[in-house]
């Protein structure tokens, strides 16, 4: 069995993630870690929240709490909605712990050492009245690309186009509204990512059979230029890892922190060690060094689209940069976006719906099926109410649901709460040899983290069952010939069996429900035919109740109207 290391983005702390963010990396990352460990791979799966930048100092400011209670509390909050969502982290860390704060500085000292970092003197717009320096989103001002009035100090929201805080035309502070700013000489660290280049190039061309959507991206920033010049990986902020040069101060740069794009990936690996020493593992390094066992890890990371060159270069550049035998992601699954009824989710309007307000309407499973089986893959995908409701009531109420209820409340009526006796016949193993090169291509495409067809696959193994019933009706049966009746039940008590385990990756409550009903082991099918033979004649199980009740026009209509916009 294999060793499989997965991760994914970890998400900013400023605020709770909407369902385009959770289907862009958690919910995918978390179907591959569960369909592994199901496998019988061993699998380390991580996540934290991104706590530093100008994005969570301004979120707790608005708060009115200090950055690091607000950023405490705001990591809570995340964890226990990641758990309602059933994302089976084995640790959810926190990129503000003393463990990256280390790790952090040590590896910039180490790239200073080898002559990776250049310090550079340059021109930051400074507020009088806040005090301070106004990196990034702590200035906004008018776009000179197209004239769009809040621009922010790092990027015009309207265009796209990457700014710095001296680009913008009349700008302000976003903290006090000031304009009595002026530009002022500061010192900052640069990774000089521009001589690793040929490097970097060089590895990306070996990783064979990443997804088109990743290298595309890669190869774009790279051959534009823009991805590899020299990147500031420091601020004149208070909130972040304080810059050191590994564990001695360093000269020039006190009262700065590191760039928050510069820790937060180093957090992937301090996160192994937060969750050795929060005691839930051992030997992190086995995980994340070459030369300490790691070699024979498969790493894969999954991600939004815009964080694909932060994980295709900048990343990559700090681990080959180190020269230290640090783990490199063998497998970068991207996602394109999820668009929300007609237009975007937006995070600052509050329109679409996000994670806590998702869990307060529907049980996650309804959830996770309906997002994984749309994952934005090969292209953005739209999330409509009509849709969800027609795609959700069909598949998890009129397919499966009706499956297991209609086969085990037939079976307590007709013969008891106990498998029946019967032996197969021909429409009965011709279904077994279908299921057999069905639960062959899910399998095949559940390797290959092809989301939707993998979700496709499943939903064609649900619906062979439901054919079979449908045509052999052990209703009718059951009148002339018992015993063949009986077969159809077993059969289709050992269907519910193997549907509870091959769905568990994408819905691991219901597949719960299924599996503790049929009171049985939820081990792998390596078989098909042996798999339908598990549960034998004799063998108890219970009716369980209702999978999923169907969502009606009226709430359809109501949620509707309710995340329309602005979150309260
Ligand atoms: N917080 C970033 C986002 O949500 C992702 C950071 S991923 C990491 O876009 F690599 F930096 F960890
Ligand atoms: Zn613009």
């Amino acid at each position: 069995m294999a060793r499989h290391l997965i991760t994914s983005a970890i998400p900013y702390i400023n605020g709770i993630k909407h369902l385009g963010n959770l289907v862009g990396s958690q919910l995918p990352a978390d179907l591959y870690a569960r369909y592994l460990r199901q496998r019988g791979h061993e699998v380390l799966f991580l996540c934290a929240t991104d706590e530093h930048g100008t994005p969570a100092e301004l979120a707790a400011a608005k708060a009115g709490k200090p950055v690091a209670e607000y950023c405490a509390e705001m990591h809570d909050v995340q964890a226990e909605i990641a758990d309602g969502f059933g994302l089976s982290f084995d640790h959810f860390g926190r990129s503000s712990s003393p463990q990256n704060h280390a790790l952090t500085q040590a590896f910039a000292g180490r790239l200073n050492a080898l002559d990776l970092i250049r310090e550079v003197t340059e021109e930051q717009v400074y507020s009088h009245t806040d005090g301070r320096f106004l990196p990034d989103r702590y200035i906004e001002g008018t776009c000179p690309n197209c004239g769009f009035e809040s621009a922010r100090g790092d990027q015009c929201d309207n265009c796209t186009k990457q700014l710095d805080p001296t680009d913008l035309i009349a700008p302000h502070s976003t903290i006090s509204g000031a304009t009595d700013l002026e530009v002022r000489e500061t010192k900052h660290l640069y990774l000089r990512q521009s001589v690793m280049k040929d490097q970097i190039e060089e590895w990306i061309d070996t990783r064979q059979g990443w997804p088109i959507l990743t290298t595309s991206i890669a190869k774009k920033w790279l051959t534009d230029g823009d991805g590899l010049q020299d990147r500031g990986i420091t601020r004149d902020l208070d909130w972040g890892i304080p810059v050191k040069n590994g564990d001695q101060d360093w000269p020039g740069m006190e009262g700065k922190v590191f760039y928050v794009w510069f820790d937060a990936p180093i957090e992937y690996i301090a996160c192994a060690q937060e969750w050795q020493d929060v005691g839930k593992g051992a030997d992190w390094e086995r995980w994340w060094r070459t030369d300490k066992g790691a070699d024979d890890v498969t790493y894969t990371q999954f991600m939004g689209k815009d964080n694909v060159p932060f994980h295709t270069l900048s990343f990559p550049a700090t681990i080959l940069g180190s020269q230290q035998p640090w783990k490199l992601v063998d497998y970068i699954k991207s996602f394109n976006y999820l668009n929300y009824d007609g237009g975007q989710f937006s995070t600052s309007r509050g329109r679409g719906v996000f994670m806590d307000q998702a869990l307060e309407i529907l049980p996650a499973d309804v959830w996770r099926w309906w997002l994984l089986s749309h994952a934005p893959e090969s292209s953005d995908a739209e999330f409509t109410w009509q849709a969800f409701q027609t795609d959700v009531n069909k598949d998890l109420a009129d397919v499966l649901g009706n499956f297991v209820s209609r086969i085990t409340k037939f079976c307590r009526s007709k013969f008891s709460e106990a498998v029946p006796d019967g032996s197969y016949g021909p429409a009965e193993k011709a279904l077994i040899a279908d299921l057999t090169g069905k639960v062959a291509q899910y399998q095949a495409h559940m390797d290959a983290i092809e989301v939707r067809k993998s979700a496709a696959a499943l939903r064609a193994i649900w619906v062979a069952g439901n054919e079979y019933l449908q045509a052999e009706a052990p209703w009718s049966t059951i009148k002339e010939d018992p015993e063949k009746a009986a077969a159809q039940v077993r059969l289709g008590l050992n269907l519910i069996r193997l549907y509870g385990i091959l769905s568990a990756p994408f819905i691991p409550t219901m597949s719960r429900t299924m599996l503790d009903a049929m009171q049985t082991d939820d081990a792998w099918p390596d078989d098909v035919a042996t798999a339908l033979e598990t549960l034998k004649p004799g063998d108890a199980f219970t009716v369980p109740d209702n999978l999923f009740s169907k969502i009606n026009d009226d709430q359809r209509e109501d949620w509707a109207g309710r995340f329309a916009g602005t979150r309260d």
